[in-house]
């Protein structure tokens, strides 16, 4: 049925209940951190980051973790897809804002170590005042440039590394630099998973042009696509065929495609 845009909009009003906390200006885009909840009390309330007129939302988190967590549903399947038979003891999140994924990897993996990189300070600050409540010590955010810090990390290999690196709307498409992909590569551990975010950024001709850094640097990758978003996972190491093959279809499975 298509309700018009006029009635949506009334809807909205009525059903849905907004209040603002803070509003903050970044990449030449207003930020919102909102509370979202729904009158007749269907759904649990959200935090939100939210940008680009409410269009786009760089985190999510549920107030009450009890009821599991929104923020990129298919990154969180192909966590639990490889984390199924694979341990997970260090893990690194590139781009953190309001630090949905560190606190989904907290609560999934209690004994993974996690270290968050954010590179901008005033998301750092959003973080700790809205967002880190309840999370373990184990989560460690780092004030720092992703590019700087992978290429100089030396200790404890990772054992799965999202990255999740967007200003405002765009990806950060220095992600697929040669440079980037091979130092990324040099902090994986050997069973490691690399988790890409490309959301709607990247179409599937862009992917193919990256073909050749990716394929260099990484034994084997999955390209994901869920609605008209896109994750890309690699795997540093010599995984079999039929183990990337059985990662993908668990992940399908996990989110019932
Ligand atoms: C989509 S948000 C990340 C959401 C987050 N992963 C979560 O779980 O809620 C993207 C973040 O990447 C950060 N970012 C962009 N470029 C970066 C860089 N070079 N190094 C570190 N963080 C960066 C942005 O400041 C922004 O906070």
């Amino acid at each position: 049925m298509n309700i018009p845009s006029g009635l949506k909009r009334f809807l909205k009003k009525v059903l849905i209940r907004r209040k603002e906390l803070e509003t903050f200006n970044l990449y030449g885009d207003s930020f919102t951190v909102v509370d979202i909840s729904y009158r007749l009390g269907v759904r649990p309330t959200i935090r939100a980051i939210e940008h680009h007129g409410g269009k786009v939302f760089s985190s999510l988190i549920y107030l009450d973790d009890k009821y599991g967590h929104p923020y990129l549903r298919p990154v969180q399947a192909m966590i639990k897809a490889w984390g199924g038979k694979h341990e997970y003891r260090n893990a690194l999140v590139l781009g953190c804002a309001g630090c949905s994924l560190p606190r989904f990897i907290d609560e999934e993996y209690p004994s993974c170590a996690i270290t968050g990189v954010e590179y901008a300070e005033k998301m750092i600050e959003i973080a700790k005042k809205y967002f880190l409540d309840g999370i373990d010590e184990r989560f460690h955010l780092i004030h720092a440039d992703a590019f700087e810090y992978v290429p100089t990390y030396q200790a404890d290999p990772f054992d799965l590394i999202i990255v999740d690196l967007f200003q405002g709307k765009g990806l950060v498409k220095s992600i697929f630099t040669d440079d980037f992909l091979s130092h990324l590569k040099g902090i994986c551990s050997e069973k490691a998973l690399v988790v890409f975010n490309l959301s709607t950024s990247v179409t599937q001709e862009e992917i193919s042009q990256y073909k050749t850094p990716l394929k260099k640097n990484f034994s084997s990758a999955a390209l994901m696509q869920m609605w008209n978003s896109r994750f890309l996972a690699l795997f540093p190491g010599k995984n079999s065929d039929d183990e990337v093959a059985a990662f993908k279809q668990k992940t399908a499975k996990i989110l019932r495609l």
